[in-house]
């Protein structure tokens, strides 16, 4: 090579990343502990908070424990939480009737949280899921071979009206059965519920990655089934436009918000339905993307804060508005140094 070897170049993009400040400048996507909705688990009774083995860090809250989670993490910015309970496995059966049970945990659990945390946005899952013993979103048509679409959209309207009763600011279909938003959005409405918001799972695919979740509200081992199958309703992980489709018909159908699910490995949805609406748009980094970047940090292969960082900053580049994520806690209070 020619000793004083220089290459005419107009255009030197490097310049732009030479100093600290410089980079600052011209950053394109910001983290804020506002972005973030933690996903929190609850529990009955007054035992200890319950580890996950899957989920490090995460853990399953009595009521109390839970309420101070809340308050934890509005102080530190994060606006939003979402609710999951576990069920005792004796109060689930086929038709997850436990879930219209006007003092179900979840019902006690927003109550509590609204209650003493009034600020924080609550959300809940309308879906049969925690409640049935094969774990299934829906209940089953007499046959046992599928989930009963407008069956299971009855009971998922009943569900969101109580949610709503006790004070839940969005309710969450995440159950992907076909015309639940409506169907929702209406009962919500007839019962003079028009100010609590449809947070719509959208386009939620049927994914390998929520496993370490269904052993968290333990939706997996209730039927001793553990791989269950859930591809005659969640979308089929190979499949773009039908994704838009769900997006668009969950819009039409008085969607607030759009919700694409997983999100790390779907960010591609994540920007075109970025692309399709104006609706704000919600991804779910789920437990598997969680434990993942945990397993691989305790092996020492990765940089557990960087990582992290980084999987989130993916998520909000790919036009997600909102993150629900059970990194939240952490990087907010990272985020706060
Ligand atoms: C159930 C529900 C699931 C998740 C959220 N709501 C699991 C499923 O569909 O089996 C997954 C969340 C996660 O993996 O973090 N309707």
């Amino acid at each position: 090579m020619a000793k004083n070897f220089k290459l005419d170049l107009i255009h030197r993009p490097r310049r732009l990343r030479r100093t600290a400040s410089r980079r600052a400048l011209v950053e394109e996507t910001v983290l804020s502990p506002a972005d973030f909705i933690a996903p929190l688990f609850v529990v009955d009774g007054n035992g200890r908070p319950e580890p996950i083995a899957s989920m490090p860090g995460v853990f399953r809250f009595n009521l109390g424990d839970l309420v101070k989670e809340c308050r934890e993490l509005l102080k530190l910015g994060v606006p939003a939480v979402a609710l999951f309970p576990k069920l005792d496995v004796k109060l689930k059966d086929e038709e997850g009737t436990a879930a219209l049970n006007p003092e179900a945990l979840v019902l006690r659990a927003v109550r509590a949280v609204k209650k003493a945390v009034p600020e924080i946005t609550v959300i809940t899952d309308v879906a049969l899921d925690p409640y049935t013993t094969h774990g299934h979103d829906g209940v089953l048509t007499p046959d046992k071979t599928d989930v009963d679409n407008d069956r299971t959209v009855e009971i998922l309207c009943e569900m969101a009206v109580m949610q709503a009763e006790a004070g839940v600011d969005f309710v969450a279909p995440s159950d992907m059965m076909d015309g639940r938003v409506n169907a929702i959005r209406r009962a919500l409405d007839a019962s003079g519920r028009t100010d609590t918001a449809v947070l719509a799972y959208s386009a939620k695919f049927a994914s390998a990655y929520y496993g370490p979740f269904r052993d968290a509200v333990g939706s997996a081992s209730a039927a001793g089934t553990h791989h269950i199958d859930k591809r005659t309703y969640q979308l089929n992980p190979a499949n773009r436009r039908e994704a838009l489709i769900e997006a668009c018909l969950d819009e039409q159908e008085g969607a607030d918000i759009i919700m694409v699910k997983p999100a790390g490995p779907y960010l591609d949805i994540i920007r075109e339905v970025r692309n399709a609406t104006n609706k704000p748009v919600a991804a779910y980094q789920v437990s598997g993307e969680y434990a993942q970047i945990c397993a691989a940090a305790r092996l020492g292969w990765l940089d557990l804060a960087k990582c992290r960082r980084e999987s989130l900053l993916a998520i909000k580049r790919a036009g997600a508005d909102m993150i629900l994520t059970y990194f939240a806690k952490d990087q907010a209070k990272e985020l706060a140094k």
